[in-house]
Formats: structure tokens, sequence, C-alpha cells
């Protein structure tokens, strides 16, 4: 039987390590577990919410409703050849652990998504992305259930809609939608990618002119190291905000004023701008306000120093908007799902 526990407390299972309820949780380890509980009628009209590791979530108040942690486990290999892998992850499998996995049986393509928090299961969500790499250009195909309805349904890459930290299941599909598993196609060909800047720094660093994939993994996770904080031990969701895209024009007339501002190319018309380069222009980095603050190695981290309450941290967030705004006029999107 599956527990069903009630009025429990969040603070554990979300890494910003907000202190609020929900009134009821369970943890699914299969897709049966999630059928009996989309089936009881007890939970029919219940509001339901699909937690993976809560690395991406910022608790606004206690939830009134059924939370669903995903569980479900297992790697297993679905087909191969000389040149490629095609490997199926359950939802529930840590997302670093499955990396780790890849990267020792040597097998390419998530070296540069090493370290990011969470579950597999929540990858897709917003396409998670670092260093040069992002997860829909690894991605097959991903299975999961409607939550109203029961259905299965296999969405395939192009389906998932991917962009920038987006995804149908952040929109459409936004809380409606259960990811139960991921196939994953990898090579089998050790062609790491380097096209991060600061990545080929280490790299020169280091003196390695002929990097193999565990090289790319110890890489990326030194430089995370250096500048995130561990919310082990300070409490944190990652990026609070994604980086900007603005027209080039938009960006001609900021350089204008701020000659040192950095770009990235985006598509014809448009380049990205850095959210952190920003919010550092406007006095915010290493700010501390209370019981949160903007990190002092990274400030578009918002981190909580022990005690934030979601208030406090929204309102040192819409601190730090208005403020890009203001000097910019340039609006920064929340990347932390509010619930
Ligand atoms: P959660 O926070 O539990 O959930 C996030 C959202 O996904 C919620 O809306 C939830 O309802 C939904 N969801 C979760 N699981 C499922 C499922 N199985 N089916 C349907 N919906 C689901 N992100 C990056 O992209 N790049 C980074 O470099 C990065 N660095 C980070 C560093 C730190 C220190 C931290 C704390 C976070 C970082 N993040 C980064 C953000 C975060 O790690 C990712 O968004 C991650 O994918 C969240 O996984 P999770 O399991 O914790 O999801
Ligand atoms: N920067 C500053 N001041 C700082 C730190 C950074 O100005 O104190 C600027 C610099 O211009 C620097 C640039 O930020 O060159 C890049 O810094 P970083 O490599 O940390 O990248 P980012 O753009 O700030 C993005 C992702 C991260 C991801 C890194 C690495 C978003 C919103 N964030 O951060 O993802 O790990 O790139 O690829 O796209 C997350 O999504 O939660 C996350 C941590």
């Amino acid at each position: 039987m599956m527990k069903i526990i009630e009025n429990y407390s969040l603070k554990s299972l979300n890494t910003f390590g907000v202190d609020v309820k929900t009134r009821y949780i369970a943890e699914i380890f299969s897709d049966n577990d999630l059928f009996k509980l989309l089936e009881d009628k007890e939970f029919e009209s219940v509001r339901k919410f699909i937690l993976g590791g809560g690395s991406n979530i910022l608790f606004t108040k206690d939830f009134e409703g059924l939370v669903i942690k995903n569980s479900i486990p297992g790697i297993n290999i679905i087909d191969e050849d000389d040149e490629s892998i095609i490997i199926e992850t359950g939802a529930g499998v840590n997302w670093d652990d499955f990396v780790s996995y890849c990267v020792e049986k040597k097998w390419c393509g998530v070296e540069n998504l090493s370290l990011i928090p969470g579950t597999v299961g929540a990858a897709p969500i917003q396409n998670i992305g670092a260093y040069g790499q992002e997860l829909k250009n690894v991605l097959y195909n991903l299975e999961g259930i409607f939550i109203e309805t029961g259905e299965k349904k296999i969405f395939n890459n192009y389906e998932c809609k991917f962009s920038y930290r987006e995804s149908i299941f952040k929109n459409e599909f936004k809380n409606k939608f259960v990811i139960t598993r991921i196939v994953f196609k990898l090579s089998k060909k050790p062609e790491v990618n380097i096209s991060y800047p600061l990545v080929r720094e280490e790299l020169n660093n280091r003196k390695i002119s002929d990097p193999k994939i565990r090289d790319l993994r110890k890489i990326v996770v030194d430089i995370r190291n250096s500048k995130l904080p561990d919310p082990k031990i300070i409490g944190n969701a990652g990026s609070f905000f994604k980086n900007p895209v603005v027209r080039n024009d938009k960006f001609k007339m900021l350089k204008e004023k701020y000659p040192d501002l950095n770009s990235y190319p985006v598509d014809d018309d448009h380049v990205k701008l850095s959210a952190a380069a920003l919010i550092e222009k406007c006095g915010w980095k290493g700010k501390r306000i209370g019981n949160c603050g903007s990190y002092e190695k990274q400030p578009l981290v918002i981190v909580n120093y022990g005690e934030a309450t979601a208030g406090e941290i929204l309102e040192l967030a819409n601190n730090i908007r208005s403020s890009v705004e203001e000097n910019f006029e340039v609006t920064l999107q929340q990347e932390v799902n509010l619930v």
C-alpha cells in the first residue's frame, strides 16, 4: 500500500529551504502507484503537484492539495550500435547520478550538465542547460501520464517544443502531465563539447589538449563548485531569472551607454544578455536584505540565509527586477517555478 501522509513539512524537499506544509504527500515508484492515486476517489477533486528534487521551486504558501513525489527508478539500455546508445531512465533517478553513470561508461552528451541538482524527470520541464549543452540535444523521447485522464503519451523531441529554459510542459501542459521516463540518445564517440569559453579557459589552465569525457565532467563540477552555493548549506534554486533575450537594435543602444556589456548570439535579430551582469551593475551583487540576498559569487542566484520566507524572497526578486527595468529597460523573467 502506498503511504499518504497528511500535513507534511516541505522544508527538506525544496532547496530554497522554505518552511511550508502540504495537506497531503505521496511518493510514487511506478506508473501503477500513480494510476492508483489518480483513480482514488478521495483525491479526485484535490489539486495535485508533481515534485522532483524541489530545486527549481519557490513554495509561496502552504499547499492545499496532494504533492506527488516522483521517485520512479531505473536505468536501462534499450538499443545500441557502434556509434550510439539509447538509454531509458526513470523520472525519479537523481540527475547527476545518471550523468555520473554515463560518464563512467564513456557515453558522451550529458557530461557538461554535471552537478545540476534534481531529478531526470524534471530535466525536460525547463530544458536544463549549462556550459554549452542543453537537454534537448540528447533527449530521444519521453513518456508520461496526463493527470486528468490517466492517458499515457510519448512525446518525441520535436513535440516537447524545447527552447531556452522552456518546453510544452512549462506552458500548455503545466501541472497537467507527469513525466515517468525519459529516453536518451548518447554518443559512443568521445567528441566533447568545448564551446563554452570558461570551459576552454580551464582546459588551458590544466594543460589538457585532448580532453576526455571525464575531464569535462571534472571541469564543470569544479567551475560550478567555485561559484554556485551548495543548497545543503545555503538555500537557493540556482538562477532565479532567465538571461534576457533582446533585439539587436536594443542591444546596440545599451552598448553605447555600457560599452563593457557582453552579448551572446541567439538568431539573426536577437542576442542574449547576461542577467548576472545587469544585476551586478545595479549594485545587487552580494547584497543581503534580512534573511535573503543576491549571492556574492553569482548575483543571479537568490539565496536564503536560513529563515527567509517566500514573501521576503519574492520582495527581493521584485526589487532586483525593478532596478534592472529602470536602468536598462529590460524585463527579467523568472526561471524558478512559483507554487
Ligand atoms: P523540481 O524543482 O522538483 O520541479 C521543477 C518543476 O518541474 C515543477 O514545476 C514541477 O512540478 C515539475 N516537475 C518535476 N518533476 C516532474 C515530472 N516528473 N513530471 C512533470 N513535471 C515535473 N538548471 C539548469 O537548467 N541549469 C543549471 O545549470 C542549473 N543549476 C542549478 C544550480 C543549483 C545550485 C540549483 C539549486 C538549481 C539549478 N538549476 C539549474 C535548476 C534545477 O536544478 C533544474 O531546473 C532541475 O531540472 C530541477 O529538477 P527538480 O527535480 O529539482 O525539479
Ligand atoms: N557575471 C557577472 N557577474 C558575476 C557572475 C557572472 O557579470 O558575478 C556574468 C559574466 O558576464 C559572465 C556571465 O555572467 O561571463 C556568465 O556567468 P555564468 O557562467 O555563471 O552564466 P550565467 O549566464 O550567469 C547560465 C545559466 C546557469 C548555468 C550557467 C552555465 C541561466 C539563467 N543560467 O548562468 O544555469 O549553469 O549559465 O552555463 O541561463 C540555472 O538555470 O539555474 C543555472 C544555474
